[in-house]
């Protein structure tokens, strides 16, 4: 079963035909495009783009003499995340924005110093360390239930409290029970982070160097000076503990970036690395997993079809008990529900790379320092790789249909080494959390038609989402 998307949430007319895919566009640099691009780009990057990237195997652009390509065709998406990854680096845009926060952590490290610490905390990702954390993720659902409750909640700010729930989650699986931080204050400092780095500035646009201290820079540092502080003293007291007496440590992943060592040479990571990943882990997990929430209950909240359909499944499943890891694995059809939730709205919408070296793509010659752009938002509306792109169809992810979808058509986790190590935990989390709360509630947008996706680092609702919650 499938229906229209409310266009009023779109870009683009989600009734359109699907046309052939045209020739390639030749790349043509002009001034005056590029001007009202970085206009449109600065509103909202999502409506900054013609309807041809979303017809196009390749977009080839030019600015300031730089060539910049959309890359769309799924085996030019192959190459560029996997087959010849060394040859595209992630891209000077992204990196200047985050590194301030995260520094040199997994996100943003590249060549050695990324492989030896992937390799270092991949350990902290495996699945039975993930299967533990499943208490912590339906608990911090649960209590936020429960503060609905007494708070006799009847209309919310569905992004505030996803946020603030899934920093939650990150604060008990990260930081353990012992050393909470203040989820209001951290959760406003990374969203303030986010909110001011988010924003297309033209120093950002120009590429002017980190050091540059342009507003956009200079509102951030406050929040940026409040996490570091934070998270700096929870790294130094739980180092002293693992001294004194290791065993009282909490098994969290604190505790596995402090005793990780690289399982070719034994070494451990130093107080800055951990911290960056601490940071990292938080500033990747949180909005990421939050909008993918947000994304799944308002089009619950438009297709009541669906959301029957994943009410019927929780009763049958659960019967009225929490969810636990088990259940994440046996809840299809509401993994397939956040599954398409997360191709139309996929919560970090652009991945930037960097060609360094001559290569070929789609049979066209590429330049070093090409600006290449992977987008799964685009990607994932793409006319020649999915039929009728622009409908809500949770059966394209169903057993069996799902094997026919191009690996590098569908890429929320991005795809490659570089693919995100938070992939099994953000999923089991997001089942977990949404099972929660649509086994208790029913969630209704206020006002639908009002509903914009619109791109930052991530893919947030455009001045929020107001949500009416009813008793199930
Ligand atoms: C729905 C939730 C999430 C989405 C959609 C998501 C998406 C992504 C994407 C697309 C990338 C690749 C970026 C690129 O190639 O340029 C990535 C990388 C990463 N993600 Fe996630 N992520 C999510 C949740 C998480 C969680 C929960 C964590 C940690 C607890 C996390 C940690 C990371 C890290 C550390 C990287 C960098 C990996 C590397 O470069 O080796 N993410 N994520």
């Amino acid at each position: 079963m499938s229906e229209v998307l409310n266009a009023a949430a779109l870009p683009r007319d989600p009734r359109r035909p699907i046309a052939p895919a045209p020739p390639l566009e030749p790349e043509r640099p002009r001034i005056r495009d590029i001007a009202a691009f970085f206009f449109r780009a600065r509103r909202n990057l999502l409506t900054a783009f013609s309807d041809l990237v979303y017809r196009q195997p390749i977009v080839r652009r030019a600015f300031m003499g730089t060539p910049v390509w959309i890359v769309s065709d799924p085996e030019a998406v192959k190459r560029i995340l996997l087959d010849n990854v060394a040859n595209y680096p992630k891209g000077v845009q992204q990196q200047r924005r985050l590194r301030p926060a995260v520094g040199d952590g997994l996100l943003t490290a590249g060549g050695e110093s990324w492989r030896w610490q992937r390799r270092t905390t991949a350990p902290a990702f495996q699945h039975k360390k993930i299967v533990a954390f499943a208490p912590a993720m339906t608990a911090a659902a649960d209590d936020m239930l429960k503060a609905w409750a007494s708070a006799g909640a009847r209309e919310i700010d569905l992004p505030r409290e996803m946020m603030f729930l899934t920093y939650d989650v990150l604060s008990r699986t990260v930081f353990g029970a012992d050393a909470r931080t203040d989820a209001q204050k951290m959760g406003a400092a990374f969203e303030r982070y986010f909110d001011t780095i988010g924003k297309l500035d033209l120093a950002a646009f120009l590429n002017l160097p980190e050091w540059v201290p342009t507003l956009g820079r200079l509102r951030a540092r406050p929040a940026l000076r409040y996490f570091h502080g934070e998270i700096g003293r929870i790294v130094a007291e739980r180092r002293a503990l693992l001294a004194r007496a290791a065993a009282a440590a909490p098994d969290d992943l604190l505790t596995m970036l402090l005793t990780a060592t690289d399982p070719e040479d034994g070494r451990p990571m130093d107080d800055r690395q951990v911290i960056d990943n601490a940071i990292t882990f938080i500033g990747a997990g949180h909005e990421t997993t939050a909008n993918a929430l947000c994304w799944t209950l308002y089009l619950l909240s438009e297709f009541d079809w669906a959301d029957a359909r994943v009410a019927e499944e929780l009763d049958r499943v659960l019967n009225g008990r929490l969810p636990t890891a088990e259940d994440a694995g046996r809840l299809v059809y509401t993994r397939q529900v956040l599954e398409e939730a997360m191709r139309l709205y996929p919560p970090a919408p652009f991945l930037g790379r960097e060609a360094i070296e001559a290569d070929e793509l789609c049979g066209l010659p590429v330049k070093p320092g090409t600006q290449i752009l992977v987008s799964p938002w685009i990607i994932h509306r793409h006319a020649s790789l999915w039929d009728e792109p622009d409908l809500f169809d949770p059966d394209r992810f169903a057993p069996g249909r799902r094997e026919a979808i191009h690996r590098f058509a569908y890429i929320p986790f991005g795809a490659g080494p570089r693919i995100c190590i938070g992939m099994a935990f953000a999923m089991q989390e997001a089942v977990l959390l949404l099972a929660t709360m649509l086994q208790r509630h029913r969630f209704k947008a206020v006002a639908p038609e009002a509903i914009e996706p619109h791109a930052t680092i991530t893919l947030r609702p455009r001045g929020g989402m107001k949500m009416r919650i009813e008793p199930r």
